[in-house]
Order: C-alpha cells, then sequence, then structure tokens
C-alpha cells in the first residue's frame, strides 16, 4: 500500500507525549489537534506504532479525504473506494464514525451508510456481502466528517491501544492504562530511582511504570490488532517486528517500583493484574496506609488520591488530601511527589506550592498531574498563595 497519512487518536491533553514517543519511533510530525497527532507512512508501519506506543489509542491509516454535503455524496464518494482491496473475503467489518455535520443528527446514521457504501461495493466485485456489525476485533473502518470535510480511515488498532489486555481484574475508578503509561512518563521515570505508588488500586500505574522501566512495547501483550484483518497483513513481517520489540526490551532496571494500598482486595487485583502483564517479579506489593508505604532512596512518588467524581466523600477526602500534604513534607524529602487528581478544591488541601501542574483528562474530566518538589525545607505554603499556585 501506498504512503498516506495516518492520524493517532489519543485523550485530550496528551498529544506532546504522543508526539514524543512518535519523533523516537523516527516517524514526522505532519500536525497536532487537541486529541491526536498526524504523521505518515505505509500501512506496514502501522504494525510498530501499534506494538510500540504508550499514549495512542488508535492508529488510523488515511484511505481517503473528500468533500461531501450530505449522506447521498458521503456514499458516492464512499463507493469508489477499493473496498475489495482491504476487507477480506471471510471478513467481518465494524465501522465507526465522528461526525459534525449539520445534516447528520446521530453518527450511527453516517457510520450504517458509509457501511452500505462498502459493503455494497463489495457485493457488486464478489457477488457476496461481507458480514458487519459493532464487534472491533477484525476489520474497522473509520469515518470523520466535519462540516463538508470527509476522511476515511482503516482502523489499524481495533480495539483501543489503551486495552492493552492485562487488567482483567478492574477496581472502582481504574484509570485508563494510556494515561497511567502518561503520567509515569511525565514524571520522567525511566527505570532509575525508585517508582513508589501508594493507593494503587489495581495497579495501572505500577505495571506502566514497570513496563516502561524494562523498555517493553505494551502490544507484546496483546495478540489481535486491526490490521491483522486487512488483506495484504504479512505475518512474517508482523513476527519481525515483534521479535526486534523484544529484542529491545530488558529484563530489569536499576530502580524499584513500590505499590500499596490499603485495601486487600486492591493489592490482590493489582498482584493478578501484574502477573498478567509480565512484570509482578518487578513490583514490590504491600497493604498498609499510604502513610506507612515504606520509602528508601529516592525516586518518585506517585498518588492517584479519589476525587469525589466516582468515589469518597468529600469531607474524608479533604482529610486525605490534607495527609498526603503532610505525608510528602514529613517522610518523602529527596523524593519528587506527584498527585493526580480532577479536584482543584481538594488538590488546595495538599498545602504545598506545585513545581508543576500538567493537564490531563479522565473520563472527560479536566485533571492535573501537580508536582511537587519534596526537599529538605519544604514548607507549607501561605494561605493567600494558594489559588495562584494550583491554577487548576
Ligand atoms: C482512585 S483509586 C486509584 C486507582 C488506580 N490509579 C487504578 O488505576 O486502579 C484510589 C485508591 O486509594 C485507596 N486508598 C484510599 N484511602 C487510602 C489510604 N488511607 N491509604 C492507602 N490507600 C488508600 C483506595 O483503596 C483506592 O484503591
Amino acid at each position: 500500500m501506498h504512503k498516506t497519512k495516518i492520524l493517532i487518536t489519543c485523550p485530550k491533553g496528551m498529544p506532546p507525549l504522543l508526539k514524543q514517543e512518535l519523533q523516537a519511533l523516527q516517524f514526522p510530525i505532519l500536525s497536532e489537534t487537541v486529541a491526536g497527532v498526524e504523521t505518515e507512512g505505509v500501512f506496514n508501519d502501522t504494525y510498530a506504532l501499534n506494538l510500540s506506543l504508550r499514549t495512542g489509542h488508535r492508529v488510523l491509516f488515511m484511505l481517503k479525504k473528500f468533500k461531501a454535503k450530505n449522506s447521498d455524496e458521503l456514499y458516492r464518494a464512499l463507493s469508489c473506494v477499493n473496498w475489495e482491496d482491504y476487507i477480506p473475503e471471510d471478513g467481518y467489518l465494524c465501522v465507526t464514525s465522528g461526525v459534525e455535520n449539520k445534516t447528520i443528527k446521530d453518527s450511527r446514521y453516517a457510520s450504517l451508510k458509509c457501511k452500505d457504501a462498502i459493503v455494497d461495493r463489495i457485493k457488486e466485485k464478489r457477488g457476496r456481502r461481507p458480514d458487519s456489525g459493532p464487534e472491533r476485533d477484525r476489520s474497522v473502518v473509520h469515518l470523520y466528517w466535519k462540516d463538508e470535510q470527509c476522511a476515511v480511515y482503516l482502523d489499524t488498532s481495533g480495539e483501543p491501544l489503551s486495552r492493552r489486555g492485562y487488567r482483567k481484574i478492574p477496581l472502582t475508578a481504574p484509570m485508563q492504562e494510556t494515561l497511567a503509561a502518561a503520567i509515569v512518563l511525565a514524571t520522567g521515570w525511566n527505570g532509575n530511582g525508585n517508582f513508589i505508588n501508594p493507593m494503587c488500586g489495581s495497579g495501572t500505574l505500577a505495571i506502566e511504570a514497570a513496563l516502561i522501566g524494562l523498555n517493553r512495547a505494551p502490544g507484546l501483550l496483546r495478540s489481535n490488532f486491526g490490521f491483522m484483518h486487512i488483506k495484504g497483513f504479512s505475518e512474517s513481517l508482523w513476527n519481525g517486528v515483534r521479535e526486534k520489540a523484544k529484542q529491545e526490551a530488558g529484563r530489569s532496571f536499576a530502580g524499584g517500583i513500590n505499590a500499596t494500598d490499603i485495601s486487600p482486595e486492591a493489592v490482590d487485583a493489582a498482584k493478578k493484574n501484574a502477573v498478567t502483564a509480565g512484570v509482578e517479579h518487578l513490583i514490590e506489593f504491600g497493604v498498609c496506609d499510604y502513610a506507612d508505604t515504606p520509602l528508601r532512596g529516592g525516586g518518585v512518588i506517585v498518588m492517584n488520591p479519589a476525587y469525589g467524581e466516582r468515589m469518597g466523600v468529600i469531607a474524608k477526602l479533604e482529610e486525605t488530601y490534607k495527609g498526603i500534604g503532610d505525608f510528602f513534607k514529613q517522610k518523602c524529602k529527596g523524593y519528587t511527589g506527584y498527585v493526580f487528581t480532577g479536584n482543584p478544591a481538594l488538590a488546595k488541601k495538599v498545602s504545598l506550592k506545585p513545581k508543576r501542574s500538567i493537564p490531563f483528562f479522565n473520563s472527560g474530566i479536566e485533571c492535573r498531574l501537580l508536582e511537587y518538589e519534596l526537599y529538605e525545607g519544604t514548607r507549607k505554603v501561605k494561605k493567600n498563595m494558594e489559588s495562584k499556585s494550583v491554577p487548576l
């Protein structure tokens, strides 16, 4: 297949990290949107992208860009794409779409029109329509339609890349794997020094840290991607890309990872998830209050307390956030502390001045990763400085 644009989607706030990942993989950056980065390449390049990217959600390989005012024009333009060259004879097709067009009230209608154009064309060429439906585990086509601008893509990821496949036991308020990876990357932790994760919940941050520390491609944990269900997929080439990634991964790293939670069920789930991810031997688990998490040497401490939207009661959480500030000040000197939260009022209860406040989105909620430098002599912030210093 020819060289074309490849759009990698990601949650809002993540394009800067996604861009760094693409550049490290030697892909050019063509453009950046609020929730995606555009690069270019041939179809086979999507293998490495799906395998290696930690912060991307979907790798979309562009087939055609065109204009359409309404669904009839959309159908006609899509009927001209040689779908029989992409969808296998015994294939199953799923169409997804993102639509902002005044003639379309429901994006499902645009998906249906797109699906009709594809299966009608294939019926004409082969005499048989492919099966279609909502499952994303085989061939997936994505339609983007804003005003009159359309682009149609092969979704080479299929299921979003955030579904790494290791989180078999999710608990209340788990964090998406891509977000956890983005947080670890934002801290700069790379396997040196300690990664301490009190309040670990189902272990997502600790597991993503272990994968990053090992330089292990997250896609090695998955056995199915959309590109495998597109005609011309080369199994031998894919095996080569996987082998190269395995060789580039280390077996251990210099630092340590420590994950604790007050809930024995959470720690049990985190351990099981780490086993599935193949990193349980690299994480020290413990059941304890965050303030009793064992600390040695230096490194980073990353905490994701509940922030009231989905679990927890505000008054109790205020105490918890205040306690985190005390824990940082009293026990964590020599570390860089991080609090990930979607509640600015609770964040202020930490009562320390953040050095950085990095915006992220978690399930549509604007959140911040607050960074605190915890050197000797870290002081409480004076009341009148708080609102300026935590610009959530
Ligand atoms: C928002 S969840 C963390 C989710 C986690 N990032 C994940 O991906 O699964 C907050 C966690 O803090 C834990 N927690 C609450 N109070 C705690 C305390 N005093 N000490 C330790 N852990 C606590 C809860 O049991 C819960 O697992």
